[in-house]
């Protein structure tokens, strides 16, 4: 916990994301693209494999933990991402 002026925050927590926010940057709306997967918020804008937001027939702007199952690979692949925010 670190106290800045009155507040006090947790500086280990991610921003908390809103699924309106998380919406926006579905690849279509925003120059972002982000991904939500177990909680956490992904940028993926760098990434060619979700360019305008598409991967595969997968949208971003969206929690995809459902549809992780009909991927091919593993949650692993988010081992090479960056986490932004969490999903809240
Ligand atoms: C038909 C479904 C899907 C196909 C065919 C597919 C295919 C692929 C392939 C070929 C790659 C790159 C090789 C690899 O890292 O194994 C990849 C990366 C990735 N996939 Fe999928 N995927 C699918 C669904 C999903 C879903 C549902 C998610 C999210 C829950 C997802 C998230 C990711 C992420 C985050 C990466 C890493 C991107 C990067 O490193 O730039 N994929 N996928």
């Amino acid at each position: 916990m670190v106290k800045i002026g009155r507040a006090t925050v947790t500086m280990s927590e991610f921003p908390a994301i809103t699924r309106q926010q998380l919406a926006l940057r579905n690849g279509q709306d925003k120059p972002e693209v982000w991904i939500a997967y177990k909680g956490q918020v992904f940028d993926v804008s760098g990434s060619r494999l979700w360019r305008d937001g598409k991967h595969y027939e997968h949208w971003a702007g969206q929690d995809l933990t459902d549809e992780l199952a009909d991927a091919p690979h593993t949650e692993e692949v988010f081992k090479r991402l960056k986490q932004i925010g969490r999903l809240v």
